[in-house]
C-alpha cells in the first residue's frame, strides 16, 4: 500500500497508556504497537498486605489512591513521551475488587478527559493473555491459554484478538487462591505461590498424595477447593496424633496436585483442538513446576509454548497497554460513563 494513501492511524506508532489497579498493584505503563513495552512501573501493596495475611480490599482501595498519580506520571517520563502523544488510555475495568478498580477507572476517565486521549476499557484476563505477545512478536491467535491468578483459572480458547472462547474454569477456589491459603495454614506468609514454589524444591512430590479433583459433567473445569480441604486434614490428622509434618513435603506435594489437573485439562485442550501452540498466563505461571510440567507436554506434543517472564505474569500495566492496543484497533472505545465492573465476564462489554 502506497504511504500517502494509509490511514493516520497506521501510518505512525501507536502508543498506549495501560492503567492496571484490579488488586494489590497500582500499576501503569507505556507500549508502542502493542508488543515493544517502553515503561512499565508497578508499586506493589504486598508488605503492605502481609500484615493481614490477605488482600484488604478497604486498605488496597487507598493505597491506589495515594499512589496512581505518581505510577503514572513516572511510566510516561521513562517512556520519555507526554500525554498528547499517547493514541489511548487503557484501564482495567473488571473483574476484580471494586474499590481498587474504580481508582484506576475514575483516574484513566479524568485524564482522557483532560487530554482528549480516548478511552479503553480492558478486561484483566484479557490482560493477562496479552502478556504474551510482547516478548513473543510472532505470537498471534488462535491459541489455547491457561490463564491461573490469584482470582482467576480459565482455560481460554483465543480465537482472535478479542474474541474468546471459555472452555472451562474453576468451580470454586482459584489455583493462586488454594496456593495462598495453603502457604497460610503451613506457615508460609502471604503471597503464598512464590513461597511454595521456593519451599517445594527441597520437599518430595511424592511424599503425600492428596487428591487430583475432576470435575465430570465439564472436562475442563477445575477445582481446587477439596484439594486445600485435604491439606487441612492432613495437618490436623498429624497434629491428633503427634506427629510432625514436613514443611517442604507437604509444599510439593500440593504443588504437584494443582500442577497435574492444570497440565492434565492444558493437554485435553491441545489435543481436542489440534492447537499448534499453547500459552499459560496470570501469576501462577510463574510457577516454576508448571512452567516445566506443560513445556515438557507441549515439547512431547510438539506444540510452541509461550509463557510471560514473571514480572508480565503478575499484575502489571503493560498487558493491559497491550490488551488495549487490539481493542483499539478493532474501533472499541469507552466514554466516560466506563464503570468498574467486579464482576465482568471475558468477551462482555
Ligand atoms: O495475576 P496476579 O498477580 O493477580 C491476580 O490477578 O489474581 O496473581 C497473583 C497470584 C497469587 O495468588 C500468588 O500467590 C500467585 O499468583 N503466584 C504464584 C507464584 N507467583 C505468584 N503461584 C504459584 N507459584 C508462583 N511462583
Ligand atoms: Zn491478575
Amino acid at each position: 500500500m502506497a504511504v500517502g494513501t494509509m490511514k493516520e492511524t497506521e501510518k505512525k506508532d501507536i502508543l498506549i497508556l495501560g492503567i492496571e489497579s484490579s488488586c494489590d498493584e497500582t500499576a501503569a505503563s507505556v507500549v508502542r504497537n502493542g508488543r515493544e513495552v517502553l515503561s512499565n512501573v508497578i508499586s506493589s501493596q504486598i508488605a503492605t498486605h502481609t500484615v493481614y495475611g490477605g488482600v484488604v480490599p478497604e486498605i488496597a482501595s487507598r493505597k491506589h489512591i495515594e499512589k496512581i498519580n505518581q505510577v503514572v506520571r513516572e511510566a510516561l517520563k521513562e517512556a520519555s513521551i507526554g500525554l498528547k502523544d499517547l493514541s489511548a488510555i487503557g484501564v482495567t475495568y473488571g473483574p476484580g475488587l471494586v474499590g481498587p478498580l474504580l481508582v484506576g477507572v475514575s483516574f484513566a476517565k479524568g485524564l482522557s478527559f483532560a487530554s482528549s486521549v480516548p478511552l479503553v476499557g480492558v478486561h484483566h484476563i484479557e490482560g493477562h493473555i496479552a502478556a504474551n505477545y510482547i516478548e513473543n512478536k510472532e505470537l498471534e491467535p488462535p491459541f489455547p491459554c491457561l490463564i491461573v491468578s490469584g482470582g482467576h483459572t480459565h482455560l481460554v480458547n483465543v480465537k482472535d484478538y478479542g474474541d474468546f472462547e471459555i472452555l472451562g474454569r474453576t468451580m470454586d477456589d482459584a489455583a493462586g487462591e488454594a496456593f495462598d491459603k495453603v502457604a497460610r495454614a503451613i506457615g508460609l506468609g502471604y503471597p503464598g505461590g512464590p513461597k511454595i514454589d521456593a519451599a517445594a524444591k527441597a520437599g518430595d512430590p511424592e511424599a503425600i498424595r492428596f487428591p487430583r479433583a475432576k470435575v465430570t459433567e465439564h472436562e475442563y473445569d477445575f477445582s481446587f477447593s477439596g484439594l486445600k480441604s485435604a491439606v487441612l486434614n492432613y495437618l490436623n490428622s498429624c497434629e491428633m496424633k503427634n506427629e510432625t509434618w514436613v514443611q517442604a513435603d507437604v509444599a510439593a506435594s500440593f504443588q504437584a496436585a494443582v500442577v497435574d489437573v492444570l497440565v492434565e485439562n492444558s493437554e485435553k485442550a491441545i489435543l481436542s483442538l489440534k492447537a499448534k501452540r499453547f500459552a499459560i498466563a496470570g501469576g501462577v505461571a510463574s510457577n516454576s513446576a508448571l512452567r516445566e510440567a506443560i513445556e515438557a507436554k507441549c515439547r512431547a506434543h510438539g506444540v510452541e509454548f509461550y509463557r510471560p517472564s514473571p514480572v508480565l505474569c503478575t499484575d502489571n500495566g503493560a498487558m493491559i497497554a497491550s490488551a488495549a492496543y487490539y481493542e483499539y484497533r478493532n474501533g472499541i472505545r469507552a466514554g466516560l460513563d466506563l464503570n468498574a465492573v467486579p464482576n465482568l465476564k471475558l468477551g462482555e462489554r
